[in-house]
């Protein structure tokens, strides 16, 4: 047997050019069964065999060429109509209720600094002085070396506004969400999802190797239809939700949605990123907007990145559940450093501002009323939205153009565009702010109705 590698490369060449079918059934098959381990994982003797065009550069890559096409010109493309191009366009001080484009202070609806935490004073003095005490970072994992105190500080008081036991916060939302799912489920475990959960949240199914279902968005009888044909193939099986969908604007009905799932005997999680700061007569989210018991979902996830003017995320629950995301979850505190002391420092101090000040939520909420009923009154589709602070415009195919048109206005929002959403349902999402004038609401409706009718 030769020990050559150029060698094994060439034979595992020549075989892979006789049989590309078998490569690509055996890469489906893994992907069809949820695990990217699976993929990952060193081939068995003669069972897996490299692609004659594999590219070790990654330049033939199917996501890169596809990001190539799509995205490769759009300077181009946005010049040539005489547009700013929106994507990844730099601004130029804080992303508040006003932002900073080309020296001009505009309306903002692309910050989901929801109370304008991000640019308190208070905050950021909060963040300043962390700084000044721990660094710029605790310069370890949490579990050897990398405790403070502010994480202790804002996991109390997080526990205590979810009504549980405990909590963790992370350094990402997102990988909260993975690490979370991927730590609770396994392969012969069921995530039964609404079909409009965040993109973290299939992260963490693949993580976890565990089987996916979507029910239909907000439907209790599709979930309940759903486990009545399958719960009982599976061991564990977790309900997953958003306590405010970021891409619709509507609310889950949640106490429906419980019901059902207790009857099956599942598990319950739900993503407040969106709804932790926003909903809720004093912004505690969902659990204060339908009056529940902390113990009435079992695992609380949200971030630090949205109303709290923060970056990070966490999960809160139960003693035990927390002890074990602390000690043995990967991702979540173990192999990963502790989050800045400033973000922490920050996201505490803005707990403080919520729990002193809860009128920045009620105007917060009055702005999402006023935005959807101006949108309304004016002929806009805002599709299932609910009045609430996020505020979509569907506006399809001319999403995209319509976002440049109003930041050329002196308007910026966002187009959220396929895969996102669905195609055809192409929208301008508002993100409402607190500080936002009901004269901003009212011009930004105007400009929306001049900007739309010359697309
Ligand atoms: C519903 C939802 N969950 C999770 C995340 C990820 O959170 P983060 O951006 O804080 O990493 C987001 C991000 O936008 C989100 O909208």
């Amino acid at each position: 047997m030769t020990t050559d590698s150029r060698e094994i490369a060439r034979r595992l060449l020549a075989r892979s050019v006789g049989s590309p079918a078998q490569q690509h059934n055996a890469s489906d098959a893994a992907r069809d069964s949820g695990s990217v381990r699976n993929t990952l994982a060193p081939a068995a003797a003669g069972a897996r065999v490299v692609s004659a065009d594999f590219d070790p550069t990654f330049t033939k890559h199917p996501g890169v060429i596809e990001a190539e096409a799509t995205f490769g010109n759009l300077d181009t493309v946005f010049s040539a109509v005489d547009l700013p191009n929106p994507f990844y366009l730099p601004h130029q001080d804080t992303n508040g209720p006003t932002v900073r484009y080309f020296d001009e202070d505009i309306p903002n609806f692309g910050s989901f600094s929801y109370l304008g935490m991000a640019v308190e004073p208070r905050v950021r003095e909060a963040a300043k002085s962390a700084i000044d005490t721990y660094g710029t970072s605790v310069s370890a994992a949490r579990i050897v070396s990398g405790e403070i105190p502010l994480y202790n500080d804002i996991e109390t008081h997080l526990a205590g506004l979810y009504g549980v036991d405990d909590a963790i916060v992370t350094a990402s939302g997102y990988l909260t969400n993975a690490a979370t799912v991927g730590f609770l489920l396994s392969n012969s475990d069921l995530a039964v999802c609404d079909s409009l959960v965040h993109s973290s949240v299939l992260s963490g199914t693949q993580w976890a190797g565990c089987r996916r279902l979507n029910f239909r968005h907000n439907d209790p009888a599709s979930l309940d239809a759903i486990l009545s044909m399958s719960r009982s193939s599976f061991g564990r099986a977790m309900v997953i939700i958003e306590g405010h969908y970021s891409m619709d604007g509507d609310i889950p009905r949640l106490p429906e949605i419980i019901e059902v799932a207790r009857k099956h005997r599942c598990s319950i999680m739900i993503d407040e990123a969106h709804s932790f700061g926003v909903l809720g007569k004093t912004g505690k989210g969902v659990r204060e907007l339908f009056d529940l018991p902390g113990d009435a979902v079992d695992v609380w996830m949200g971030t630090l990145s949205k109303a709290m003017g923060s970056v990070g995320g966490f999960v809160a629950g139960s003693h035990e559940l927390v002890q074990a995301f602390k000690y043995t979850a990967p991702g979540l505190s173990l192999y990963a450093t502790g989050p800045a002391p400033s973000a922490i420092a920050a996201a505490l101090e803005s707990l403080r501002i919520l729990d002193e000040e809860p009128e920045r939520v009620t105007s917060l909420q009055e702005n999402g009323a006023t935005l959807s009923r101006l949108a309304q009154e004016a002929g806009f589709d805002t599709g299932i939205s609910q009045g609430t602070p996020i505020v979509p415009i569907i506006l399809g195919s001319k999403a995209i153009t319509c976002s440049a048109k109003m930041l050329q206005a002196g308007i910026n929002v966002n187009a959220i565009v396929y895969p996102s959403v669905p195609e055809g349902e192409e929208r301008l999402r508002f993100f409402l702010n607190t500080a936002h004038t009901t004269e901003q609401l009212e011009h930004t409706i105007d400009t929306l109705r001049d900007v739309a009718a010359t697309i």
